[in-house]
Parts: C-alpha cells; sequence; structure tokens
C-alpha cells in the first residue's frame, strides 16, 4: 500500500528522508543575481537546465529574461519543448539515428530549437534529415577550448563553419566555447588567466567567421565558475552558467572576487535532509543517505544543521552515509534530521523525483524532477 500524502504546510524538518528542499527565496535570488549581472555588463542568459532538471525553474528563467534554455541532451529538449519553452539549445552532439529522428520532432514543434555540431559528417547527416522533412536545424559550430571532450578543435572551425553554411537543411547561427575545466579552478586569479585565455581564442573564431561572412550572432559559452570573468570578452553573446541555481559544496568552496577561499555570492537553495537510523556510537552516527541520494563526485558534502565545524559527512555505501564528530561531544537522537549541501548538485538533482520548495522552513509546494533520468 502506497502512503500519499500533501506535505504542502509541513515544517522541512518532518519531511520524509532522504530528500531534496529547494529554498525558494534564495533560488528566486540567485535567478535574479545572475540575470541582473549579464544584463549590466550587455549580454544575455542562456541557463543551462541539465542542474536543476525542472522544467518549471527553466520557466522562471525564462520569466526572469533568458534568452532560451540550455540542456545535455535530446531527451531532456523532449520535455521543455512540450511545456512550450522556445528556442531551446543542445549543448552536445547529437549524432545517432534515432535521436536525429526525436530532434526532428523537436524542431517541427519549435523552429527555434537549435544544436551544436563539431563534425562535418554529423552536419552533413542533420542537413539530410532536416531536407527530408522540410524543416531547417539552428546550429552553432561547438569549439573544442583544449578539454579533448567535445566540440571541434580552434583550427578547423572555419571549414566546419563554411560547409554548415552551406547546407541548405540547416541554418548557422555562431559558436559554443564552453571551458567546463577551468571553472572549478580554486583560485580567483588562476581560474580568470586560464578562462580569458580559452574565451579569447573562441573570440579569434568569431572574428574570422565575420571577416568570412559566416553567421555569427551567438557566442555563447561561460560557467558559474566565470560568472564575473567571461563577460570581459566583447564578442560573448551569452552565459550558460547552470548550478548558481542549486550550487554545491564543490562551488561554494573555490574562491571568487570577494572572497579567496569562498563562493559567497550565490548561497545554496538546494540542500538534502537526512535522517539518524543508528546512534549506537560515541563519535558518529549514520544516517539514510549514502551513494543513491548523494552523488559521490566533486567536493565531500558537509553538514548545514545542526551546525557545527566538526560534523564530517563520509559514504558509508548505497544506503547509508555517516556523520563523525569528536568522541563523546555530539549526541542525535533517532530520526533526528540533519541538513546537508550536497556534493555536486546536477548528478545529485537526477537522483530524486521531486524537489521540495521551501520558504521560511514550510514546504510551499512540490516540483516535479520532470528532465530527470533524462540522460538519453
Ligand atoms: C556546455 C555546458 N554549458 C554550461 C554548463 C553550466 O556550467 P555550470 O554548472 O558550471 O554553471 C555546463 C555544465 O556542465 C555545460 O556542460
Amino acid at each position: 500500500m502506497t502512503e500519499r500524502r500533501d506535505w504542502r504546510g509541513v515544517s522541512k524538518w518532518k519531511l520524509d528522508t532522504p530528500c531534496l528542499v529547494v529554498d525558494q527565496d534564495k533560488l528566486e535570488r540567485n535567478i535574479r543575481a545572475m540575470q541582473a549581472h549579464v544584463t549590466a555588463f550587455g549580454k544575455k542568459l542562456r541557463p543551462h537546465a541539465k542542474t536543476h532538471k525542472c522544467s518549471r525553474i527553466a520557466m522562471m528563467q525564462m520569466e526572469a529574461g533568458a534568452v532560451g534554455i540550455c540542456v545535455a541532451k535530446v531527451s531532456e529538449a523532449e520535455v521543455l519543448v512540450r511545456s512550450g519553452l522556445k528556442g531551446t539549445l543542445i549543448t552536445s552532439p547529437v549524432v545517432t539515428d534515432f535521436k536525429i529522428l526525436k530532434l526532428m520532432n523537436c524542431l517541427a514543434l519549435d523552429p527555434e530549437l537549435m544544436v551544436v555540431v563539431d563534425n562535418p559528417r554529423n552536419a552533413q547527416k542533420l542537413n539530410d534529415e532536416a531536407v527530408r522533412r522540410g524543416l531547417r536545424l539552428n546550429v552553432l559550430v561547438d569549439l573544442d577550448p583544449g578539454m579533448g571532450r567535445t566540440g571541434v578543435p580552434f583550427e578547423e572551425s572555419p571549414a566546419l563553419g563554411r560547409s554548415v553554411h552551406s547546407l541548405p537543411g540547416l541554418r548557422l547561427r555562431g559558436v559554443q566555447c564552453y571551458a567546463g575545466h577551468v571553472q572549478h579552478i580554486a583560485s580567483f586569479d588562476e581560474r580568470m588567466a586560464a578562462s580569458l585565455g580559452w574565451m579569447e581564442k573562441a573570440a579569434n573564431i568569431v572574428r574570422r567567421f565575420r571577416k568570412d561572412g559566416l553567421p555569427s550572432e551567438i557566442f555563447t559559452g561561460s560557467g558559474t565558475g566565470t560568472w564575473e570573468i567571461d563577460n570581459r570578452i566583447p564578442e560573448l553573446t551569452d552565459l550558460q552558467a547552470g548550478s548558481y541555481t542549486m550550487m554545491d559544496a564543490e562551488y561554494l568552496g573555490i574562491g571568487s572576487s570577494e572572497n579567496p577561499s569562498h563562493f559567497a555570492e550565490f548561497p545554496a537553495p538546494l540542500t538534502l535532509l537526512t535522517s539518524v537510523i543508528n546512534n549506537n556510537h560515541a563519535d558518529h552516527v549514520t544516517v539514510d543517505a549514502g551513494l543513491k541520494a548523494l552523488y559521490r563526485d566533486g567536493a565531500t558534502p558537509y553538514v548545514l544543521h545542526p551546525p557545527s565545524a566538526e560534523f564530517e559527512y563520509t559514504w558509508r555505501g548505497d544506503e547509508h552515509g555517516q556523520v563523525s564528530f569528536p568522541r563523546g561531544t555530539a549526541r542525535f537522537e533517532l530520526g533526528d534530521v540533519l541538513e546537508l549541501v550536497v556534493s555536486h548538485c546536477d548528478p545529485t538533482v537526477n537522483l530524486f523525483d521531486v524537489l521540495f520548495m521551501i520558504r521560511n522552513e514550510v514546504v510551499k509546494d512540490i516540483w516535479s524532477v520532470d528532465m530527470r533520468g533524462k540522460c538519453m
């Protein structure tokens, strides 16, 4: 028998755990702050939804002024297209027949849909399918900023741009360059030097595209870690930041322009609640959040509540975690709830069906993580 309960109006401390809660005031504040920042620099925001995987949050970002939403996968784009959102950008190449079919179905519903390409054969294949369907697909050339993940090497990009531009089923719109490997460099100054180095190279390509008469009205890139760095690049038209909506221990632990050891500008709206299920030890308790509730990547999660610099979370397998403290210094009862900042927000959100939306510690609403599991 399934017990269904409406949790609205209930204190967050009474929720069934492990669960994810989102402080709605902080979320709204972060969305406003990022939008105001890019607008002040004459840029646009094209936030990445791979972080929150929630179309309601994507809608909030659009209402706040975003020019479109980024997703990583076609299956995520399908959710946004179905919810009526226009101009979604898929930031990874779409190469297989089945995915191209799904992409074209999305394009039929949203002619503004965009995708990146980093390979001429893929461009040809996308073109052939678009022509066959009587459609025209918006395309950005994806530049590889030395990561070796996706993207075309800078020097090969003008040729790829020319070949995309020559294909009747494709509409070249510009370039993408996302330097993911610099986003978490701890030192702000080192991050700035690394990011500006790559983004300058990408800006050179934009200038080259213009010289060659190739359309380049969009140069999209950047993330939360370089949000106050990349706006110095005049050619950059929009920022793709994603993590600022949720935040995590990994991001909060890097330096910012204001503070060398803490990324203070975006407080964490997202936290995880977990309950004590074993208190038989003098130096630790076992909690109900392990690998299946807290993704193990990036930094170590840390305990926000109850507050103590001495509490340390460690994973104890699939279902369990351990919160340790110096012997005899803390006492927890069975069922006590602890609040944690998660290690890495994107893959942790992907583990849950819903986000409990909280104001003043009370559940106001329950939002579906409707792009959860959409990794195809
Ligand atoms: C292509 C792309 N753009 C933007 C982002 C968002 O970056 P961040 O979460 O650091 O803000 C990501 C994240 O992985 C990404 O892969």
